[in-house]
């Protein structure tokens, strides 16, 4: 199944918090994947996949944890229609750009083609300090390996990447950094 993400804010649909392969199935099968073919995700999994990602699993808190609290990491998502900001809170996407910026987010040729490429942005002013605000991001890339180890897609962190080109493409404030980057997509 397709999706047109056309408006401007898209609300997900709830996600599945339950099944998905057992945990030591997943482990098993988690490794990293550098080629993919330019074929979409559903709705359904990228729903599925941002609140695996650092979604709300409970009132206030995540599923990833943070060091004193602090959620200060937030996803930038980036798929063949645009860029989205992932409102966690909402389990909202909420449009920063149109068009297709995928090649922009790395420096390796498969990213192109990679169906999302998440960007692992931190508010330096809201996290305790630089250290554990890497350690909280590297949680989060656990997650989404995890995630689609589960569901079959293939997906790769990424630490290559232009910092100021791509911050500028998500016109970030000088207090936000892009911390890591991450591709995912179908295995080709
Ligand atoms: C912090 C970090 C940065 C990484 N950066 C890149 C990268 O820029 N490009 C890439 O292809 N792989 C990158 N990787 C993936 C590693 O190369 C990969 O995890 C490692 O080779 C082990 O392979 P596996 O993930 O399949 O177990 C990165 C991994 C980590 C943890």
């Amino acid at each position: 199944m397709g999706y047109s993400l056309s408006a401007q804010d898209i609300k997900l649909p709830d996600p599945d918090r339950t099944g998905g392969k057992p945990l030591m199935q997943a482990l098993n099968e988690r490794k990293s994947v550098r080629s993919y073919r330019d074929k979409e995700l559903t709705i359904r999994q990228l729903s599925d996949l941002l609140w695996a990602a650092n979604g709300f699993n409970r009132d206030d808190k995540r599923t990833a944890p943070t060091a004193n609290n602090r959620q200060e990491l937030e996803l930038y998502v980036v798929i063949k229609n645009g860029i989205y900001f992932y409102d966690a809170r909402n389990h909202t996407l909420k449009e920063v750009k149109k068009g297709d910026y995928r090649a922009e987010t790395g420096v390796q040729d498969f990213v192109a083609d990679a169906a999302l490429n998440l960007v692992f942005v931190s508010d330096m002013d809201m996290a305790s300090s630089r250290q554990y605000a890497y350690t909280n991001c590297g949680f989060v890339s656990q997650n989404v390996y995890l995630y689609c180890a589960s569901e079959g897609l293939g997906s790769v962190v990424r630490g290559s990447f232009d910092k100021d080109k791509l911050g500028k493409l998500l016109n970030l404030k000088p207090n936000e950094e892009i911390l890591l980057t991450q591709s995912v997509g179908y295995p080709d």
